[in-house]
């Protein structure tokens, strides 16, 4: 009978010191790889502490080594934003490209005055699933996968089960909030035994270990999850509150620290003086590499320095601070058995290769892009060829060259078709474009692709309606357009296999919740409109009240707003970046009738989200307090994220710039500023501490006293 009291002290005294001990022996097997007990040793202190802890629930620490796995499989994945965003990584495929890096970080910091030598740390590029662990005061409390960048799916349950991540961080003096980044990954070890279990029992089998650690951490059971050997292996942080914690000046400090507060990090993790030690250090690992316990596909090189990580910024996309060196794609040889012609949902004509199915780098490959025409003409491809295929990460597999000396004498050309395949509409070819295309709006094969992209991660994001389920509803006549998703009633998505009451009522609400969530640049972007690519739709989302207000524009009106809009100070401008190919794309898409019908029942859906704030700083320049400034951040900004700083300055109608120049209105200062605070001196350009910043976005300007509170929360 479980006792709810709270225990003798004797008894907590024990339970205390066998956690300790139990987290020590976890420490030395599985990230020193150095164990002192014997397995026996271990299992009798774990069957001591977990009949303490049965008997008395008052115990329970979710921190305690029992509590791996939790008990009930969570329910499905929730999303939660990253406080800084997690980026990816620029590529280098060659030497010129990692020279060319290199050139570009000398060039930026010379620019700004600074240049002395760079060095580098420079580890191996994992190949897993990028994850962020969160710590608060030393314990573990959530782990999120890096998502797109700016949110992720919390994967605290099956993360916990990771047998080398400390659920409690080891040492003394402990950080109130670490944020880790880091790759789960399996070892090909692990990976094999794995394979070898699941297809003894017939369950699935992985293709490589990345899909196997990736699948695993993405399980809603943690029970799969605790049978999955997987290991986090740290390689940077997150956000840091730390007071007194020890200076990291340096990436090699942050790996030791990381390493001290009880992570494993990355094996054959280096600091390189030089830009050519790096690529020496890249190709030794090339050599090494199917040796290695882990896959890998490179090696990612960071400037070693952290204050020059500030100083050099980033692009939309990646920092530039870091690059990942990337091995030389694997190839095989293999047949090509046909060629396929895929209609996508605007009409691109793009041929594939079928292939006699060939193992490359651990995946079975059968198909294989062929881009467009051009190329299959370039590589003159003949049915029956013998061929080079190749696949670089992840990238798609894709056809190199034909074996020519191995040709038979009866081989075909490749032809490719001068009709759609998919409706038989006369194709077309753009003037300076390689695509052929389908031109007409109602062909089967586009609508298809048009609702199976709507559907996607890429646009609404409906959970769990994925490419077969709509090609179902297609096929049974029930949806034609994305509109028609919202009108499926529950009766029409039970009237399929495998579909109990459950199923049902959760297809349901995710088509209705992903309608509720829906923003105006979503649902741009859902659209996939040719040439409309994420960016421009989150553009074109700030600039429209609704999708009527985009709908009713005719090239006329473009151009006027775009006159208008170059008119504008350079960081006022909206409509950058929207070029005359982009209009017509967006003119001819809004001016098809089927466009129009489908935006009525997007009204009837009630999917119609609207922007009140459509255009706002472009009608009312001086409306918001820093409308048309230029701001740059520099030093630890004690209670924000650079992000949300980032956010608070945008939404004062700032930019933020990425170096000191005369141009820049204002210099904000956390604590120790590095150089740009003195580059700012030399220029004469305003500083304001952060407290004056906060002031004047809230419209308070330099006289009143600081904001209360925490504005962020606006943001
Ligand atoms: S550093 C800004 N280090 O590569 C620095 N990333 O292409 C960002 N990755 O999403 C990451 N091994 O999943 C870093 N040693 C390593 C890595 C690594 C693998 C992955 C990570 C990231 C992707 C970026």
């Amino acid at each position: 009978m479980p006792d709810q009291s709270s225990p003798s002290p004797e008894i907590m005294a024990r339970v205390a010191e066998l956690r300790e001990e139990l987290a020590q022996h976890n420490h030395r097997y599985y990230v020193l790889d150095d164990p002192v007990v014997s397995d026996g040793e271990y299992d009798a202190l774990y069957r001591e502490l977990a009949g303490l802890e049965d008997e008395y629930p008052f115990l329970y620490d979710p921190a305690s080594p029992t509590q791996r796995v939790g008990e009930k499989p969570a329910k499905g994945f929730t999303s939660q934003r990253h406080r800084m965003r997690m980026y990816s990584l620029d590529n280098a495929l060659n030497r010129e490209e990692w020279d060319d890096f290199v050139r570009r970080v000398n060039d930026n910091l010379a620019g700004q005055g600074l240049d002395e030598p760079v060095s580098f740390w420079a580890d191996p590029k994992l190949d897993g699933l990028a994850v962020e662990v969160i710590y608060e005061n030393g314990a573990f409390i959530a782990a999120v996968t890096r998502g797109d960048g700016e949110t992720g799916e919390v994967v605290t349950h099956s993360m916990r089960t990771v047998r080398n991540l400390p659920l409690k961080l080891r040492g003394e003096n402990l950080p109130a909030l670490l944020e880790v980044r880091g790759e789960v990954v399996m070892s090909r070890a692990d990976f094999a035994v794995l394979n070898q279990r699941q297809e003894e029992q017939g369950d699935k089998v992985f293709a490589n270990p990345r899909n196997a650690a990736a699948g695993s951490v993405r399980q809603l059971d943690p029970k799969i999850a605790d049978e999955r050997p997987l290991r986090f292996l740290a390689y940077g942080l997150g956000a840091l509150e730390w007071e007194a914690g020890p200076a990291w000046t340096t990436q090699a400090n942050v790996m030791a620290g990381l390493k001290e507060l009880g992570f494993t990090v990355p094996p054959h993790g280096r600091e390189c003086a030089t830009a050519d030690n790096v690529h020496d250090h890249f190709e030794d690992l090339g050599r090494l590499r199917e040796d290695l316990e882990y896959e890998i596909d490179g090696v990612v090189a960071k400037v070693n320095d952290l204050a020059l990580w500030d100083e050099l910024g980033v692009t939309a996309r990646f920092p530039r601070y870091a690059i990942a060196l990337k091995f030389t794609a694997l190839q095989a040889r293999t047949i090509l058995n046909d060629v396929e012609f895929q209609v996508g949902r605007t009409g691109a004509i793009t041929p594939v290769a079928i292939l006699e199915p060939v193992s490359l780098a651990g995946v079975t490959v059968s198909r294989a892009t062929l881009h467009n025409e051009d190329e299959v003409r370039a590589k003159d491809l003949h049915l029956g060829d013998t061929v080079i295929v190749q696949r670089a990460g992840d990238v798609i597999p894709e056809v190199v060259e034909a074996v020519v000396s191995e040709r038979g004498a009866d081989a075909v050309t490749v032809v490719f078709p001068t009709a759609c395949p998919s409706c038989g509409t006369p194709l077309q070819r753009r003037e300076g474009e390689a695509a052929w295309r389908c031109p007409n709006p109602q062909c089967p094969e586009q609508m298809r692709q048009a609702v199976i992209f709507f559907a996607s991660k890429a646009g609404l994001d409906i959970r769990g309606v994925g490419k077969r389920r709509v090609e179902q509803w297609i096929d049974e006549g029930l949806v034609a357009t994305p509109a028609d998703l919202f009108f499926l009633s529950k009766e029409q998505i039970r009237g399929f296999e495998r579909m109990g009451d459950k199923s049902t009522e959760n297809f349901f609400n995710a088509i209705h919740g992903a309608k509720e969530k829906a923003s105006l640049a979503r649902l741009i972007a859902a659209l996939g409109i040719d040439l409309i690519g994420e960016q421009t739709a989150r553009m074109l989302g700030r600039e429209f009240a609704d999708l009527d207000e985009l709908a009713g524009l005719g090239m006329e009106d473009w151009r006027v707003r775009k006159e208008e809009d170059s008119a504008r100070a350079k960081e006022q401008r909206r409509l950058e970046g929207i070029g005359q190919e982009m209009m017509e794309s967006l003119v001819a898409y809004f001016a098809s009738p089927e466009t129009r019908v489908m935006l009525e029942r997007f009204k009837e859906a009630e999917l119609w989200p609207t922007n009140p704030d459509a255009g706002k700083q472009r009608d009312e320049p001086g409306d918001t307090p820093l409308a048309g400034k230029r701001v740059l951040f520099t030093g630890k900004l004690v209670d924000m994220s650079r992000d949300q700083a980032k956010a608070l300055a945008e939404a004062a109608g700032a930019t933020v710039a990425s170096s000191v120049s005369k141009k820049l209105d204002f210099l904000i200062v956390g604590e120790k500023p590095g150089s740009k605070l003195d580059k700012a001196r030399d220029l004469g350009v305003q500083v304001l501490q952060l407290e004056e910043f906060r002031a004047l976005c809230s419209g308070q300007g330099n006289e009143e006293p600081p904001a209360q509170g925490n504005l962020l929360d606006m943001t």
